[in-house]
């Protein structure tokens, strides 16, 4: 039986269902009407006696469909409902075996814990990811894999959503049997010997050997609750699935599947889950960039070399070495590579230690980084990274450099944060070669690239830089090339902000909470001293001409500077901080402050929550439409996956654009405009902001306007 989607095929007696709905089988609507045809055609067949279902092309099915849910969130469609297929799954007569390479996740784990038996390919993934969408898994899997895996461990995956390996799957009981060689033959083998056997064959749901009772589950529950809420802070959905799967062990099978609905129902209409699908879906368009065609072949990067061993250019170098990809580190100060290479060496122990990497492969990625004192083997370098300080005249003398000796396909990247890519540019023959590479700190955790694009940069370097964003596990952003890029200029306005709010009575200690409140993962004075204030102080040094006259300024930072309060680094800075290096609020820096303010005649008051919220995030959210307007991010979306992905901006907010639509840009201006009486031009509201508005339209709908 043939149809596009779903293929039923008989080899030598069983029944081998194929899913082919690329790129990743999802389960819509139409698959599930074809899986259940296709069953029935297997059930029926009597020259079938098992059956198969497999996934064609990279992998099983990786999850319902999400589009669907956003039909369903628009009100164009119902929400399929899937249990009747699964039942009539586990109540087939002929044993059905589920062969799982790539990814089952959600309703494709779902589905194969309704066969009666799961075999997998040893690098496959089964998991419940739903909770990081905002929901929870709707179609029986907090009931189906309980009765596997018991209910601490069903409420483990399903809270947190991190998928298994295959192997811990197979100790686990979720799967029947790891397959080496070929799949489909293993898996069909697998099924002539269970239909041989005859015997009944297992119906998950009707098990319930694992789920233990309310009693004997209540302390470990407890426990993982607890951890939810300090690892998913603000989050609902992952409480809500411990809670579906709490009842395994107190409803029989329907009702807790009847619960397991209704709890996913209020998941699915939530504001956390609507931010959360839309950062799913902005992270996978990022890559969708006009003018550069997806399936244009793009140069693998074999070879790479940094120059720079510093914060970022070790971190880099890890990056490049966890990826494969042999790198070559130089320095112009040899204390400063040894340095560099002693970092990497803590931070593979650091991993080893951790249980994170073994001890092999660590060696192994180690063996991959060269610390060299010249740029010996740099002509075979397919990319060279320059990372060295932030100095323009440098880092034209360091490209001019590369230039000399790079190949002619070499992509010459810079890791500036602040400077122009097109003056770098200026600094070689082949300027179309020139990329601004942007990795954040720690480079070998963080994953955000801005790929910053020069006005000469060619297409297949912005093609390539993508590609190797992907392949060092990171998300690469297409940014334009201005002050700050997009993240560090949405920052600049945020800060300041900050900055003038304890100038006019808040304290670093009370904005702080509120934006952790709010969700960011750390308040921005605390950043500050990560980062380190003389960072910040240099940047200002560098780009003192752009100030303007008669333009407020923030006052307290250049003071801590001349202080040596420079932050984590001298123990004290915005705070104080002890051995622990966990910020403590500072009288000192209170008296500075006050002292600061009454020197410049600016009135201290109560500043309210509300005003901290508005005034921070408004104006990092105002700065972002501006830059959407001038074009240097090609989405909303884009500015969003920058900040979910760099600056800590909580993920259930879906990011500042989506979190201004949410909001409402009427409210936002209004409140702008309301500042900008207060405090001037620096509130001046953006043009964009103003247009959407009077065509009654949100940031979400500029971007739909631009697919
Ligand atoms: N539905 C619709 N589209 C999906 C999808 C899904 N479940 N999963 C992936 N896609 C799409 C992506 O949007 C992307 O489309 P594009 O090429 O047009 O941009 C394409 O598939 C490839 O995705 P990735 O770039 O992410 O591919 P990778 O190879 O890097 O990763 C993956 C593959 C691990 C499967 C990853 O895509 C993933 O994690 N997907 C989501 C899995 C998931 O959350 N499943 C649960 C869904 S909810 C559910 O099942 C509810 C159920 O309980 C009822
Ligand atoms: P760093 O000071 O830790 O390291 C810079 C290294 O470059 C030093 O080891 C120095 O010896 C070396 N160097 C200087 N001149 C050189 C030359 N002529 N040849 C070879 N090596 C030379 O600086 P960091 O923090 O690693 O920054 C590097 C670049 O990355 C800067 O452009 C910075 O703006 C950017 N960046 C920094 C981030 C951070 O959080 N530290 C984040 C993102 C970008």
């Amino acid at each position: 039986m043939m149809s596009e989607l779903v293929e039923l095929s008989n080899h030598d007696g069983v029944g081998v269902i194929t899913v082919e709905n690329p790129p990743v089988n999802a389960l819509s609507s139409m698959v599930l009407n074809l899986l259940e045809r296709c069953l029935l055609a297997g059930e029926k067949d009597p020259a079938i006696q098992a059956l198969v279902l497999i996934g064609g092309g990279r992998t099983f099915i990786a999850g319902a469909d999400i589009n669907e849910f956003l039909e369903v969130l628009a009100g164009r469609r119902a929400l399929a409902d899937l249990h009747p297929f699964l039942a009539r799954m586990e109540d087939c007569s002929k044993p059905i075996v589920a062969a799982i390479h790539g990814s089952a996740l959600g309703g494709g784990l779902e589905l194969a814990m309704a066969a009666h038996y799961r075999v997998a390919t040893s690098d496959a993934q089964v998991g419940q990811p739903e909770t990081r969408l905002g929901i929870i898994p709707g179609a029986g899997g907090t009931q189906r894999l309980p009765r596997l895996v018991g209910v601490v461990k069903a409420a483990e995956m399903c809270a947190l959503g991190s998928p298994l390996k295959a192997s811990a799957a197979f100790e686990l009981g979720i799967l029947d049997e790891i397959i080496t060689g070929d799949l489909l033959a293993g898996a069909i083998a697998f099924a002539k010997k269970k239909a041989r056997q005859g015997a009944q064959h297992p119906k998950t749901r009707e098990r319930n050997d694992k789920l233990g009772s309310a009693e004997s589950n209540a302390s470990a529950l407890a426990a993982l609750r607890g951890e939810v809420r300090k690892s998913r802070k603000n989050l609902n959905a992952p409480l809500a699935a411990v809670d579906a799967v709490e009842a395994a062990a107190l409803l029989p099978f329907d009702e807790g599947c009847r619960n397991e609905r209704k709890i996913f129902d209020q998941c699915l209409f939530s504001l956390e889950a609507r931010a959360l699908i839309h950062a799913f879906f902005a992270e996978r368009a990022v890559t969708k960039i006009p003018g550069l065609q997806k399936a244009a072949p793009v140069a693998s990067v074999q070879q790479a070399a940094i120059v720079g061993a510093g914060t970022m250019g070790a971190g880099i170098a890890m990056c490049f070495a966890n990826a494969g990809i042999p790198v070559r580190l130089t320095d112009q100060d040899p204390s400063a590579l040894e340095r560099g290479m002693k970092n990497i060496r803590q931070n593979y122990d650091n991993s080893v230690k951790r249980g994170r990497i073994s001890a092999e492969v660590s060696e192994h990625r180690q063996g991959l980084i060269r610390p060299q004192p010249d740029h010996d083997g740099f002509e075979n370098a397919d990319i060279i990274v320059e990372a060295v300080f932030e100095n323009l005249a440098l880092k034209k003398q360091i490209f001019a450099a590369f230039d000399a000796v790079a190949k002619a396909g070499c992509v010459l990247a810079s890791n500036t944060s602040t400077l122009s890519i097109d003056e770098i540019a200026l600094a070689v023959s082949r300027p179309a070669r020139v990329v601004g590479l942007h990795f954040f700190s720690p480079a070998n955790v963080m994953r955000l690239v801005e790929v910053v694009r020069g006005q000469a940069t060619g297409s297949d370097v912005i093609a390539s830089s993508m590609a190797l964003a992907k392949r060092l596990g990171k998300v690469g952003v297409l940014v334009g090339n201005c002050f700050g890029f997009v993240g560090n200029r949405m920052m600049f306005p945020y800060m300041r902000e900050a900055q003038f709010l304890v100038e006019e009575g808040a304290t670093p200690e009370q904005v702080d909470a509120v934006l952790t409140d709010f969700g960011m993962a750390m308040g921005i004075f605390a950043v500050d001293d990560m980062a380190g204030i003389d960072v910040a102080w240099r940047v200002r040094q560098e780009f003192r001409h752009l100030e303007q006259p008669g333009v407020r300024k923030p006052l307290v930072a250049d003071q801590l500077y001349a202080m040596n309060r420079l932050g984590q680094k001298t123990g004290k800075g915005w705070y104080r901080y002890g051995e622990d290096r966990k910020p403590v609020p500072d009288p000192e820096v209170h008296s500075l402050i006050e002292e600061t303010a009454r020197k410049a005649g600016i009135p201290r008051r109560r500043i309210s929550n509300e005003e901290i919220i508005e005034r921070t995030i408004f104006a990092m959210i105002n700065e972002g439409v501006r830059i959407l307007d001038e074009g240097y991010a090609l989405r909303a979306g884009d500015i969003d996956t920058i900040y979910l992905n760099g600056y800590g901006f909580p993920n259930y907010r879906g990011g500042p654009m989506w979190y201004a639509d949410t909001v409402g840009l009427r409210t936002i201006s209004t409140r702008i405009k309301e500042y900008q009486r207060a405090h001037g031009k620096l509130w001046e509201p953006a043009a964009l902001l103003e247009r959407l508005i009077a065509e009654g339209r949100t940031l979400s709908s500029w971007d739909e306007q631009k697919q």
